[in-house]
């Protein structure tokens, strides 16, 4: 059903699916996009709460909530009467249209970005930060006085035992608070578990390919060997990695990052099988694996393979990455090393922020937030499933069962490294595929496999914006061809 808003505030579409779940959900998504997009510019004046509950025949109680959120979240703002006005925005959310101007891949777009499509940005303008605020101001009257002293090398016992109760509920795992080092995000928890694995005599370890080159710096960095894995349509190619001679591997088995492919069961067995055969271990990269659409995430490797899994979690996707708060779930042979190491380093997160993340997970918000951002992230996933269709043709978009972001796959013979910058002079930023290739020791890309292809982050982009930034791409990509071939 479409409404338009059209008497008593700005002449402003908003679209209710009365069967796509929370109308409140739908409508503040809609309000804070059109903020972002500066469709509605700082100062315009709201409808009355009456008012546009009556337009979009929705209860007055739903806007009054939205309005409420949008408050919250700095975008509008309220004065006893002159009504709820768009604020002056500054920071991240009005950033969205143009700020960082170069993307993780070098492009530099000659003006600004006005459409970001940049891989792992979860939605900035839905972080929950009126949760966050209660939970810190919790965090700080109840935090009982001995545990400011930071005396817990692991971490925060509250938080570890929050985090592997989740982990156990929600991704089938085992682990207890005892198997838990909270850390300040996967990196971290990556570099102090990479250390670990030196120590136990563990020298090269396989990364996927494609797959982010910073994995491979870090590895590299800890001292590894780094070999690259194929990565098909059924995920890591577990025949490859055993001819590789690795003892380790780093993967994304619930959404490879950046294809998307889930492992196939059939590799799980494949994968906890050579594990074992080789007396190895398997760093689970679980970053994105909350978003999954069509069914339940599948369960994590840890607790298939316990004593030869490390299980490296974050809510860098789930909340926002600025909270830079993470854990490992390590088998006790390896927990003293990564502690060491932590020691030694840093001794990881902040004390309180654990508290509060703790507070905000036993609560329940954290979960709430997890099922509204799905809903969001669902339906900007359908939009950009539809409009790719639309523009590209059936089964170009892969990798959409779960995450923030999906493969479109160009038309053979289109350069991917041209489209992402001619795009980018157009103010649409994307990543070629060809950026995730793990690099060679000496710096250098692998040669990029056909065929062409565009990695598109859907988590901080309204649906207007994923329509306008589809035909861009279109645009630049189908036209005829003069100067596009090769690369
Ligand atoms: C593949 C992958 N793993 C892990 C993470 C989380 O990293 P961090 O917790 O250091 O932000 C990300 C975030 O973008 C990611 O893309």
């Amino acid at each position: 059903m479409t409404v338009k808003w059209a008497r008593g505030g700005p002449d402003l579409l908003v679209v209710l699916d009365r069967d796509a779940g929370s109308l409140g959900t739908q409508i503040q998504d809609q309000l804070r996009a059109a903020i972002r997009e500066q469709r509605l510019a700082a100062g315009e004046r709201l409808p009355s709460t009456r008012h546009l509950a009556g337009l979009l025949e929705v209860s007055r109680g739903t806007v009054v909530d939205v309005y409420e959120q949008l408050l919250a979240e700095g975008y509008v703002e309220s004065a006893v009467g002159s009504g709820t006005r768009v604020a002056a925005m500054s920071g991240p959310a009005a950033a969205a249209p143009g700020a960082s101007a170069v993307s993780s891949s070098g492009v530099a777009p000659s003006r600004l970005v006005a459409i970001d499509f940049e891989y792992g940005i979860p939605d900035l303008g839905s972080v929950p930060l009126t949760d966050w605020s209660w939970a810190i101001s919790e965090a700080t009257r109840t935090l009982p006085t001995a545990e400011l002293g930071d005396e817990d090398l692991a971490g925060s016992r509250h938080l570890r035992e929050v985090v592997t109760s989740y982990h156990r509920r929600v991704r089938s795992g085992c682990a207890s608070a005892d198997d838990a080092v909270i850390v300040s995000g996967f990196r971290q928890g990556l570099t102090f578990a990479l250390a670990a694995l030196k120590e136990n005599g563990v020298h090269r370890i396989a990364l996927e390919n494609p797959g982010p080159r910073e994995h491979a710096l870090i590895a590299r960095r800890a001292g590894l060997e780094v070999v690259s894995v194929a990565v098909d349509d059924q995920g890591l190619d577990v025949q490859r990695l055993r001819e590789s001679g690795a003892r380790a591997v780093l993967l994304t088995p619930a959404h490879q990052c950046p294809t998307g492919v889930a492992l196939a069961p059939s590799r799980r067995r494949e994968l906890v099988a050579w594990v074992d055969d080789v007396d190895g271990l398997i760093l689970e990269d679980d970053y994105d694996a909350e978003f999954r659409y069509d069914r339940q995430p599948v369960g994590s490797l840890q607790g298939l393979s316990p004593a030869r899994v490390i299980a490296l979690g974050s809510v860098s996707k789930t909340l926002a990455p600025a909270i830079r708060l993470g854990w490992v779930l390590a088998p006790p042979r390896l927990l003293a090393g990564i502690i060491t190491e932590k020691r030694l380093s840093s001794r990881g997160a902040p004390g309180l922020d654990q508290e509060a993340l703790a507070l905000l997970m036993e609560t329940g918000r954290f979960d709430r937030h997890l099922r509204r951002m799905r809903d969001i992230y669902r339906h900007r996933r359908n939009v950009l499933a539809a409009e790719a269709e639309l523009a590209f043709g059936p089964g170009r978009l892969r990798g959409l069962a779960a995450g923030c972001h999906a493969v479109l796959q160009l038309p053979d013979g289109v350069s991917e490294r041209e489209v992402a910058a001619t795009a980018a002079t157009m103010g649409v930023r994307v990543n070629p595929l060809g950026l995730y290739r793990v690099p060679t020791a000496d710096g250098e890309s692998e040669p990029s496999a056909p065929p062409p292809a565009l990695v598109l982050g859907f988590g901080n982009v309204g649906e207007e914006q994923i329509r306008g930034g589809i035909r861009t791409l279109a645009t630049v990509a189908l036209r005829p061809r003069a100067a596009a071939a090769g690369g």
